[in-house]
């Protein structure tokens, strides 16, 4: 039996990706082996590769003047490897932090190049105003993370800067439109809404990848990747090929607008939800609530386990929260169907009522 599964991530697949990938396992397109049985070089698989590309740039309508790059190691590596590419050691990187992933962000990037706290909500139940954010003149890129997956805090929008925003869109990527324009790098993890975990999207602006600040190792080195098409080594090529038909999946559905109604659908439901019910809580400014990850507690934490327990028999998974925030977590990417929230929030309301 499949669970309703509300993890954080690596997060539920939509079921229709996962019955293609089974049913192509033994022999992918004729080939008389798995996809992840043959050479990264093969022309199918080259084919495939540009097929996932062409399906994301569509879906996110991206300008011409961006790359898309395959990439491995999770957000954690580009935490790093971010600066690296575009910032010279006595350059400022300026930090808006709006929780814990953008703390871990900054830490990484401090040990490579000078770092600057433009912002720091501190609580993370809020995105402090862009109009207060104290800037640094001559920044080499400011970095937001639109979607902090353990808070349940999300940056609906960014403002115009002078230097190009940096954006770790690993919890919140295709879950609706975006202008892709407004940002200098976008990368996201895939383990969220785009594929299994250790294959990784950046979309990044032609002039960054020019800027070429340090001598890289070439694996390190965004503009080789570029250059070869995201095939400098070997890639994770079952990764790319499940997020190739996550992408043709979100095409199906509508593209990102209608997923986006569909998110604000299943998200509404629950926050309604939390808000009517005098039991539990939610902490986070309205405006800021995270369509993806909704956290919330319940009047006393030695409650939680009988909350677990109790979800767990009805097969609703994956919901204890983080262990900075405690109580609850609720995850729910372009994958969890709107029945699951149904279903999560009827034991919800029938746990409160016996409580
Ligand atoms: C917003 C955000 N950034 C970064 C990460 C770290 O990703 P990874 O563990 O793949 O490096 C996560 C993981 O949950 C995340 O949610």
């Amino acid at each position: 039996m499949r669970i309703h599964n509300f993890s954080a991530g690596p997060a539920a697949l939509p079921e229709e990706v996962l019955l293609q990938s089974q049913a192509e396992q033994m022999d992918w397109q004729g080939v008389g082996a798995s996809v992840m049985e043959i050479s990264h070089r093969d022309k199918k698989f080259v084919e495939l590769a540009a097929a996932a590309e062409a399906s994301l740039r569509a879906l996110l309508s991206v300008p011409t003047n961006y790359q898309v790059l395959f990439l491995q190691g999770g957000a954690t590596t580009h935490f790093a490897q971010i600066p690296m590419n575009i910032a010279a050691p006595e350059q400022t990187g300026d930090y808006v932090i709006t929780g814990a992933w953008g703390q871990k962000a900054i830490k990484e990037a401090s040990t490579l190049i000078k770092t600057h706290v433009a912002a720091d909500a501190k609580k993370y139940v809020t995105v402090p105003e862009s109009s207060s954010w104290n800037l640094t003149p001559d920044a080499a890129f400011v970095h937001v993370t639109p979607n902090e997956t353990i808070h349940g805090v999300e940056m609906f929008d960014v403002p115009k800067l002078t230097a190009p925003i940096v954006a770790d869109m690993s919890s919140n990527l295709l879950s609706r439109p975006i202008d892709v324009s407004q940002y200098g790098i976008i990368y996201a993890g895939a383990q969220k809404n785009i594929g299994p975990s250790g294959i990784l999207v950046m979309i990044i602006r032609d002039d960054l990848l020019a800027r070429q600040p340090r001598k890289l190792p070439a694996i390190f080195n965004y503009a080789k990747h570029a250059e070869n098409g995201s095939m400098l080594n070997t890639p994770p090529t079952y990764g790319w090929y499940i997020a190739g038909l996550v992408f043709d999946w979100l095409t199906k559905q509508g593209g990102l607008a209608a997923m986006e109604a569909k998110n604000l659908a299943k998200s509404s439901l629950l926050y309604r939800t939390i808000d009517e019910s005098g039991f539990y809580k939610n902490p986070v400014d309205v405006p800021y609530r995270s369509r993806m990850n909704v956290p919330f507690v319940l009047p006393d934490a030695s409650m939680d386990a009988a909350f677990l327990k109790g979800a767990e028999a009805e097969g609703l998974m994956g919901l204890k929260g983080h262990r900075d925030v405690g109580g609850m977590r609720a995850s729910i990417y372009n994958a969890v169907t709107l029945k699951s929230v149904e279903v999560l929030v009827d034991y919800m309301k029938h746990f409160a009522k016996q409580a």
